[in-house]
């Protein structure tokens, strides 16, 4: 159905999104463990590995320094919270999603840290105060050492134990909560960790892959169905990295390669997921042009982390999943790694128009949550991706907000008008 005079409604949520472990600074997960184990190889073997990145030259130092894979303070966000608030507030947010921390909550098995869901209560009515819808995810990549060593979502007994942190959480800190997040990108997740071998537990093994995979999704129905249990007035779902996914040509070929990937990113998950979702929660970063079963992109701009770009293509991606599983959507997820802010301004705008086109398609869209607020730690590569709307100075933590986010800012509060 075409509306030509889609407006963002009122009521859109518009803000930025962040997790713990790559802002918060101070945890102690199986992250952090791996870190420290591995942040020297790392740095021995940046140029091998990362040398082809588009700014190579600029990043060499940082990705030379075993510092740089080490999350430690990472944003210091922990400490400086209501100042992040504050400028999230200035750009005329209405939303931020942060994640919660299970390892500082449940630092052992089944011992509950009181002062920690007590930061988290603060945290939230801090957002609260300054009318910032919180969006709360439970499980952003991080598990504490405990659950990690019982063998982390490889086992199915053990998912018991993220039911119980979930529904505690909610209990402890539900109050004034609406919009959860049981699970970020459980794709990635088992394919950083589990293929890939890039991510802890760094493992290579394609059929255990799958099964915590399907252990994942699993967690997620048994959180979902706890959290409903506490009330009908929670809106849950996972967060799903979603690829656009699409033939170059019209080919046979390239068109079935192109939905066998669909189904295997995206799909695979969401279908199983689906009628436990209240919306869709998705992340979207790029697309992929199928020829035969080659992936051959046409854009031509590069991140930082040498992605090809297509904000543009958010819209086709939200019109698939809307089309596909007709739940509301929420875009928990969506930005770019650009430390000398070219193209931020030019990403936005073009997924602000992106998001417009899918309404007037159709689209039950209701918020946009950019990745990130803050620059942060990210992951193996470490701390110089910047994907900040906010440049942090990791030696002093200075903040100062980027030129796009001022402009973004500006365009914000006019649609919200
Ligand atoms: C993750 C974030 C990450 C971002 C950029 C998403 O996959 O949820 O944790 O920083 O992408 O790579």
């Amino acid at each position: 159905m075409i509306r030509t005079n889609a407006k963002f409604p009122k009521k859109f949520l518009w803000g930025a999104a962040t997790s713990a472990h790559q802002v918060e600074g101070g945890t102690h997960n199986q992250w952090t463990v791996w870190e420290l184990e591995n942040a020297r190889a790392m740095a021995m073997k940046a140029e091998y590995h990362i040398s082809d990145m588009p700014k190579w030259d600029d990043i060499k130092d940082y990705a030379r320094q075993p510092a740089n894979y080490v999350s430690a303070h990472a944003s210091d966000h922990y400490r400086r919270y209501k100042e992040d608030f504050d400028i999230a507030k200035k750009l005329h947010m209405n939303a931020f999603r942060f994640s919660v921390e299970w390892s500082r909550i449940e630092p052992e098995e089944g011992v509950w840290d009181i002062e920690a869901i007590e930061h988290y209560r603060t945290y939230i009515s801090e957002l609260k105060k300054r009318e910032l819808e919180p969006v709360m995810t439970l499980f952003h990549f991080t598990l504490p050492v405990w659950f990690s060593e019982k063998g982390g979502f490889e086992k199915r007994s053990n998912v018991k134990y993220f039911e119980r942190f979930a529904e505690k959480v909610v209990q402890e800190l539900g109050h004034g909560v609406r919009y959860i997040v049981t699970i970020n990108e459980p794709t990635i997740y088992v394919y950083q960790s589990y293929m890939q071998g890039a991510w802890p537990p760094a493992k290579q093994n394609k059929l255990q892959g799958v099964h915590v995979l399907n252990n994942l999704i699993y967690a997620h129905k048994l959180a979902a169905a706890a959290i409903r249990d506490l009330s009908s007035d929670y809106l849950v779902s996972i967060a799903q990295s979603s690829v656009y996914i699409y033939a170059g040509d019209d080919s046979v070929l390239s068109s079935i390669s192109a939905s066998v990937l669909q189904y295997i990113t995206d799909d695979y998950v969401l279908k199983r997921v689906v009628k436990h979702c209240d919306y869709l929660g998705v992340n979207y970063y790029y697309s992929a042009r199928v020829f035969g079963y080659r992936i051959h992109n046409p854009e031509e701009h590069l991140s930082d982390l040498g992605w090809e770009v297509s904000p543009a293509n958010l819209q086709f991606a939200l019109e698939r999943l809307y089309d596909k599983y007709n739940k509301p959507i929420l875009i928990t997820e969506n930005g770019i790694a650009d430390a000398d802010d070219d193209l931020r301004k030019w990403w936005l705008q073009q997924s602000v128009v992106a998001m417009k086109l899918a309404m007037q398609r159709g689209v039950d869209l209701i918020g946009y949550l950019h990745w990130s607020l803050l620059d942060n730690f990210e992951w193996a590569y470490g701390k110089w991706p910047r994907f900040g709307l906010v440049e942090v100075n990791y030696r002093t933590m200075e903040r100062k907000v980027r030129p796009s986010a001022k402009w973004f800012g500006t365009v914000i509060a006019k649609l919200r008008q």
